[in-house]
């Protein structure tokens, strides 16, 4: 793999991993920290009778009013500002009319551009009460995430990251979904390196500071298949147990790695403390 200054690459995935400099450090932190807050702010109102409609309306518009927008209203025919994927669900479900019910889980994806800079993340939300099992499928996904990012450090490899996420999520009896990946991000939505969420550690890219991408495992309490729906977007688990996943943004550093979208209220994962 070779890699280029993202300064000097063009505004594509060129087959290149892009190594940013300072400013897109620095933009990657606003951009992040806007979709941060667009969470935060989803944490505030999500529950039981909400809609994810309601959801959609809400980022279009804390992003507009922010000087931003979202990266995936009419992203390859997606015609969406967030993506709403509900249990068995795993990724790129689509907001609708229908009342958020109790004991449900929802992944909300946010991605926004700000003065060109997209910041991608998703948490999970807890509709009211929810079943032990989906309690503990949250708390493993948001682990294997945070693991994952741990292992980045310059010198290290794309593998790494899968390895450790792995590792930690199959002995659980849980599995990591091999159908999508985490991917570069910066000034292109979706640009190389992938980041497989299961791998070998030492295989794949090196780790180079400058490096910006997204670690966002899709983690199931069943079987690891997929199928994507009719309506080409919503993918759900083809034997339909249920489905989580968290995402955040970061960069590599000279020393380690760098979140850019923790939550700026300490909404980690659920329960969220939002009284
Ligand atoms: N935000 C998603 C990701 O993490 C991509 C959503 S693309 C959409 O890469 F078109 F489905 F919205
Ligand atoms: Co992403
Ligand atoms: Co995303």
């Amino acid at each position: 793999m070779t890699y280029v200054e993202a300064a000097d690459a063009p505004l594509r995935k060129t087959g290149h991993i892009k190594l940013y400099g300072p400013e897109g450090f620095e933009g990657m932190r606003k951009a992040g920290r806007l979709a941060a807050e667009i969470l935060d702010a989803i944490a505030e109102m999500i529950g039981p009778g909400v809609t994810t409609a309601a959801v959609d309306d809400l980022v279009y518009e804390y992003a507009v009013s922010h000087g931003a927008y979202s990266a995936t209203l009419m992203y390859r025919g997606y015609r969406y500002s967030v993506c709403t994927s509900i249990n068995h669900v795993v990724c790129h479900g689509m907001p609708n009319a229908k009342p958020l019910r109790e004991g449900d889980i929802v992944n909300v994806d946010v991605t926004i551009v700000l003065d060109g800079w997209y910041g991608d993340s998703s948490r999970m939300f807890a509709i009211g009460e929810i079943p032990r099992r989906a309690e503990r499928l949250l708390d493993v996904t948001y682990e294997s995430m945070m693991r994952g990012i741990a292992a980045i450090k310059p010198g290290g490899h794309v593998g790494d990251i899968g390895a450790a996420i792995q590792e930690f999520v199959e002995p659980q009896h849980m599995s990591v979904v091999r159908d999508f990946c985490g991917h570069g991000v910066g000034r292109v939505f979706h640009d190389e390196p992938n980041i497989v969420h299961v791998g070998q550690r030492g295989t794949g890219p090196e780790l180079v500071p400058g490096m910006i991408f997204t670690v966002e495992p899709m983690i199931n309490l069943g079987r690891p298949h997929v199928k994507v729906l009719s309506d080409g977007w919503t993918a759900v688990t083809r034997d339909r147990s249920l489905s989580a996943q968290f995402e955040h943004a970061v960069g590599v550093t000279e020393t380690g790695v760098e979140i850019f979208t923790l939550s700026p209220k300490g909404y980690h994962k659920p329960p969220y403390a939002t009284v």
